[in-house]
């Protein structure tokens, strides 16, 4: 999807987009992580700059090469990452939360090298929730008119579908936008395609064909930008 002049609509505006996954450390070489590889993130980066956005890109453990024209910051845990989304939140007139923030960290950290006991036994794991940074940026504003996106990898269980969660998940968070996947068939994670439906706080639901993860991008970048305008 090439845009001309004519397709940059999101030219003056400054968009925040969180990509890649947060990694907690046990003690200095493990850590708890997870799958994401921030490809969909670093799509929605580039699809803003061809758009015509100022884009900063914060970027957890991801192996990808800065994209051109991208104010890249790079982070490893929660706390990190929270702190520097919700930093340039408050300049921001969008915020796109495609991390995956990892939910749980260890309550301390060792600062040396957890050996193993002779004994054969293994050491208790005591977990803590990370702050929910989608959550807070959505409760707290700091620019109007300011448009919160999030994602929702889900698989549909026994208390809904992957639709009826996607909208529980909305609520909860209070973003104006939330991105549901349906990861219930499996490769998702690193795969190059992507399938999506887009909820809006407003009721909006727009189906988003299968398709590339730039092709997805730009499908998401359409839904901020007529909250622009609107
Ligand atoms: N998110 C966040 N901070 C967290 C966890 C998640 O900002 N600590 C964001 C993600 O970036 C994503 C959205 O919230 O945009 C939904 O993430 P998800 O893991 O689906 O939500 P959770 O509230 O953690 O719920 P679950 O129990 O399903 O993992
Ligand atoms: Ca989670």
């Amino acid at each position: 999807l090439e845009r001309g002049v004519e397709g940059q609509d999101l030219a003056g505006r400054h968009v925040v987009v969180s990509a890649g996954g947060t990694r907690e450390y046990l003690d200095p070489v493990r850590f708890l992580g997870n799958r994401s590889s921030g490809l969909q993130g670093y799509a929605l980066a580039r699809a803003a700059v061809a758009r015509g956005a100022r884009v900063t890109l914060v970027a957890a453990n991801v192996t990808l090469p800065d994209p051109a024209g991208v104010d890249v910051v790079r982070v490893e845990t929660t706390a990190q990452l929270r702190d520097e989304v919700v930093r340039r939140a408050a300049q921001a007139d969008a915020v796109v939360m495609a991390a995956a923030p990892a939910d749980f960290r260890p309550v301390a950290a060792s600062e040396s090298k957890i050996k193993k006991a002779s004994d054969g036994s293994a050491p208790p794991l005591a977990l803590e929730q990370n702050p929910d940074i989608l959550a807070e940026i959505s409760a707290d504003r700091q620019r109007g008119g300011q448009v919160v996106v999030g994602f929702a990898a889900e698989t549909g269980d026994a208390t809904g579908s992957v639709l009826e969660l996607g909208q529980a998940k909305l609520a909860r968070k209070g973003c104006d936008l939330l991105v549901v996947n349906d990861v219930g068939g499996g490769a998702v994670f690193g795969a190059e395609e992507n399938d999506v439906v887009i909820l809006g706080a407003d009721g909006t639901s727009v189906d988003v064909e299968r398709g590339s993860k730039t092709s997805v991008a730009h499908a998401i970048w359409d839904q901020v930008a007529r909250r622009f305008v609107m």
